[in-house]
């Protein structure tokens, strides 16, 4: 598969089969994501990958311990977006959600099945593997830029092997219950998790697919053609 194969495929899965992946592949997928380029070579990631029991005995503690609470009232570790977002990212954020819940067949007023979907994060949406990236928090914003490197590269990588990826960073309202099962210390911060393994192609949480901005509303060409700046 070509690299831009690879992009073009790839959306967040959120709901897998109940099938094993390679650990070789596992394996392999997340030491090669360490290629990705990063500032100064930092490599600032620290990944955590877990599946089998270590995966349910982690999921099986959050789940409990967020309980009947709404995970979505948890305080995270950092602010995952700025509070209030604005135009054009408040809308942006509000598709992708009613797209989800509308494939999910949930209603605008069904507060309790928006938040058991999102409860689903922290089983990791069902898949076998899941991976917890983390950095140490004296890092600054190009080291958290380069996580991103590592995560995007990841899910490259997964799409090339077959495999379906969702980054989350919804794991960041789960932080200290994270840190108190994988003993994780203070000085490490969690940015996301990645759930990974082979996508229920055929579930409806998988059955849409995100739109972008227009190129122009983003991206300058300067210096090139008056077509080349017409963008991709
Ligand atoms: C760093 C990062 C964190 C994300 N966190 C979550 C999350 O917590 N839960 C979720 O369902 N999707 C999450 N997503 C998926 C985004 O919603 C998704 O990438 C976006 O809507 C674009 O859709 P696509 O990935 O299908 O192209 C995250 C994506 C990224 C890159």
């Amino acid at each position: 598969m070509e690299v831009r194969e690879a992009v073009e495929r790839r959306r967040s899965c959120r709901a897998f089969l109940d099938r094993p992946v390679d650990p070789t592949l596992v394996r392999d997928i997340v030491v090669r994501a360490g290629r990705a380029a990063s500032g100064g070579n930092l490599q600032p990631w620290i990944v955590h990958v877990l599946t089998g029991e270590p995966l349910a005995a982690l999921v099986k503690t959050v789940l409990e311990a967020i309980g009947e609470r709404d995970p979505r009232d948890l305080a995270g570790d950092y602010a995952i977006y700025p509070e209030p977002l604005w135009e054009p990212f408040a809308a942006r954020r509000r598709a992708v959600g009613l797209q989800l819940y509308a494939a999910l067949g949930i209603g605008r007023a069904d507060a309790e099945g928006r938040r058991a979907q999102f409860r689903h994060n922290f089983a990791f949406f069902g898949a076998p593997v899941g991976i917890l990236v983390a950095l140490d928090r004296r890092h600054g914003p190009p080291q958290w830029s380069d996580l991103g490197g590592y995560v995007a590269t990841l899910m490259l990588l997964a799409e090339e092997a077959g495999l379906a990826t969702c980054a989350q960073e919804a794991w960041t309202l789960a932080h200290a219950i994270v840190r108190d099962h994988l003993g994780l210390p203070e000085s490490e911060m969690l940015f996301c998790g990645i759930a990974l393994g082979h996508g229920d192609q055929n579930h409806p949480a998988n059955a849409f697919r995100t739109a972008r901005a227009a190129p122009d509303d983003w991206c300058r060409f300067h210096g090139f053609a008056a077509d080349t700046s017409r963008g991709a």
